[in-house]
């Protein structure tokens, strides 16, 4: 979204403070954001909410003699790169669908060419009527239009069904896809990411530090480019990644069994997760008593399956990207005996030392080590973005295949 210029129209619901937080996350994002408002919008927030947070003038008048010294629709329309309604109300669909023109948005709309992005909210029943049914029909029909949500749940008019805007997130998420090159469609992606969870007894466990944030970045920048995306997560309070089929698992064991079962299909694994080395050996069934355990405890704990090492040894296999998070000063060559252990395409290492790299920041620092010899080491980057750079390499290496 960086750079680009988003139109973000917002209509008359109930549910239009939500964009206010959604046009933040825009402009955030490094999107140039102008906002275009029904005058039903205007009775629920202000233009000027709008004007603020997105330091630009909000459209709202098809007859502004301001904003129609240059033709305002046609502009507005030809200088966006991507027109977000969010939310979007079943009247406004109506108009989109049918191609009235008979204000600021529904003209803006028409003569806009690029991607259109759809977060609806209404009432439940006006979600499932047949009219908006026809309505949204006609218009995820036409080229290069999207839908984010609605989600389940329960509504400002007390009814529970769907018809809840996406979350600011997801649209702002959702935005991103629009725009993002489709380099990766067809092509199939398994992430696994986090870390497992080794039980001790039914209330304990054998854990690590992992967030979990490094695979969801990678799955969410995968499935953005295209890709059909598998995430196969250890327990972890991240919200999935739209439009990502999520799988979750708590042990190495059961890691093993997710991925192993959808290996064969998976043109890309890339095994982000922090998969424990040892698990417990005989779980307590019943939680452990400190009477029975008496002043010290000894754990066994059993080696689990190597996941990588048994992908890296499959013929023919996907591309395969191992991931190593170490605590050494000589990190060369210890990622590369790891690469050449487990047989990967490619290993992204990182010092989990210091504070900007790691586990649970929002940043990462890596090296990326490639079988043929190569070292590209990256700067402190967000976690999306070095997604983005370990995504770039492995499609380099499937065109060549
Ligand atoms: N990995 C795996 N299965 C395991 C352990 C690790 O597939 N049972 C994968 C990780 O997902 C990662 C890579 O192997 O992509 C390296 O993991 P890491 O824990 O750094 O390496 P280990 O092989 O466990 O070696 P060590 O802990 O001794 O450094």
């Amino acid at each position: 979204l960086s750079g680009k210029r988003v139109l973000l129209v917002v209509t008359g619901g109930i549910a239009a403070y939500k964009s206010a937080t959604l046009c933040r996350l825009l402009v955030k994002a490094g999107a140039m954001v102008r906002v275009a408002m029904t005058r039903a919008a205007c009775e629920f927030v202000t233009p000027t909410t709008f004007a603020a947070l997105s330091d630009n003038p909000v459209s709202t008048d098809l007859f502004d003699p301001l904003q129609e010294g240059r033709i305002g629709h046609i502009d507005l329309a030809d200088s966006s790169d991507l027109f977000v309604v969010a939310p979007a109300t079943a009247n406004t669909l109506a108009r989109m669908a049918r191609g009235m023109a008979d204000d600021l948005v529904s003209t803006t709309y028409l003569a806009f060419r690029g991607p259109v992005l759809l977060a609806p909210a209404m009432n439940v029943h006006m979600w499932q009527h047949p009219a908006t049914r026809e309505n949204m029909e006609l218009l995820l029909a036409r080229q290069d239009h999207h839908l984010v949500g609605p989600g389940d749940g329960e509504m400002a008019c007390g009814h529970v069904g769907a018809g809840r805007v996406a979350e600011p997130e997801q649209i702002l998420q959702a935005a991103g896809a629009c725009l993002a090159a489709q380099d990766l469609k067809g092509v199939s992606v398994l992430v696994s990411a986090g870390g497992t969870h080794e039980a001790i007894d039914p209330v304990r466990y054998v854990g690590n530090r992992s967030s979990g944030k490094m695979g969801f970045a990678l799955a969410a920048e995968a499935r953005a480019r295209g890709a059909e995306v598998t995430l196969v997560s250890g327990p972890s309070a991240l919200p999935s990644p739209l439009g990502v089929d999520r799988v979750d698992v708590e042990s190495a064991a059961q890691m093993a069994a997710a991925i192993k079962a959808r290996s064969r299909t998976q043109d890309l694994i890339i095994m982000a997760a922090a998969v424990a080395d040892y698990t417990p050996r005989d779980p307590w069934s019943t939680k452990l008593k400190k009477e029975a355990a008496g002043a010290r405890l000894t754990l066994k704990l059993d080696r689990t399956e190597d996941i990588l090492a048994g992908l890296g040894a499959m013929d023919p296999r996907p591309i395969l990207v191992g991931f190593a998070a170490e605590t050494v000063d000589n990190l060369d060559e210890v990622a590369r005996a790891k690469m050449a252990a487990k047989g990967c395409d490619f290993l992204v290492a990182n010092d989990v030392r210091p504070a900007d790299a790691g586990f649970g920041t929002d940043t990462n620092r890596v090296v990326i080590y490639s079988a043929g010899g190569g070292r590209d080491p990256l700067p402190v980057l967000p976690k999306r973005a070095v997604a983005a750079k370990i995504l770039d390499r492995a499609l380099g290496i499937l065109q060549k295949r």
